[in-house]
């Protein structure tokens, strides 16, 4: 049975060992290391047979107005989240996401961001963020590649502007 909960100190090691298998590199599992304790960080394991097969993080991001000041609206992004190589597409990452999403909601975010591949995330509600909502991000990308959700419906309505990341994302 597969059991989404939170992680905890013992997941570290495994958790470190299945995003660099599921990137393929080490760079998101040393990225998930510096921004876990970021204040407001979410951070779940899938669990299957007492197996770390699946992670997710979310983190509070910045948005800034057109004059570069920081805008009161409480925003998560998602990164990264990685499902072990041998259990991808079998919906793991999107009980992790939806789950996810969920206690974002229940912790008071009213929007989540991400960057990502156009043909996964639009199932789960995702935008494209610029054309759909005027909020871009610092990232030089495709419209299609930053995505956004509104978890309190509207809460993008009146704002707009940049998202930006804890420079601890820098290097990724
Ligand atoms: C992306 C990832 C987390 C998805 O988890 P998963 O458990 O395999 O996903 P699910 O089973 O919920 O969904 C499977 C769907 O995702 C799609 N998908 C998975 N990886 C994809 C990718 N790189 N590009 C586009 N679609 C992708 C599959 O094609 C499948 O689509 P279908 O349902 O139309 O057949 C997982 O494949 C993974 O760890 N990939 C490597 C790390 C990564 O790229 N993470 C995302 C960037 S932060």
């Amino acid at each position: 049975m597969l059991v989404i909960r939170p992680e905890t100190q013992q997941d570290y090691a495994a958790v470190y060992d299945l995003v660099a298998a599921a990137f393929g590199k080490p760079d998101e599992a040393e990225l998930v290391n510096r921004i876990r304790p970021l204040s407001g960080a979410i951070s779940l394991v899938a669990e299957e047979q007492a197996i770390i097969v699946g992670h997710i993080l979310f983190t509070p991001v910045v948005l800034k107005d057109e004059n570069n000041l920081p805008l009161d609206i409480k925003i998560a992004g998602l990164a990264p989240v990685a499902v072990l190589p041998g259990k991808q597409k079998s919906g793991i990452g999107g009980q992790l996401i939806e789950r996810g999403l969920e206690l974002c909601e229940s912790a008071g975010f009213v929007g989540c961001v991400l960057l990502g591949h156009p043909e996964y995330y639009p199932r789960f509600g995702f935008q494209p963020s610029l054309s759909t909502f005027g909020i871009t991000s610092t990232y030089d990308v495709p419209d299609p590649v930053f995505m956004a959700k509104e978890l309190v419906p509207g809460a993008f309505g009146d704002v707009s502007g940049t998202i930006h990341y804890n420079p601890l994302f820098n290097g990724i």
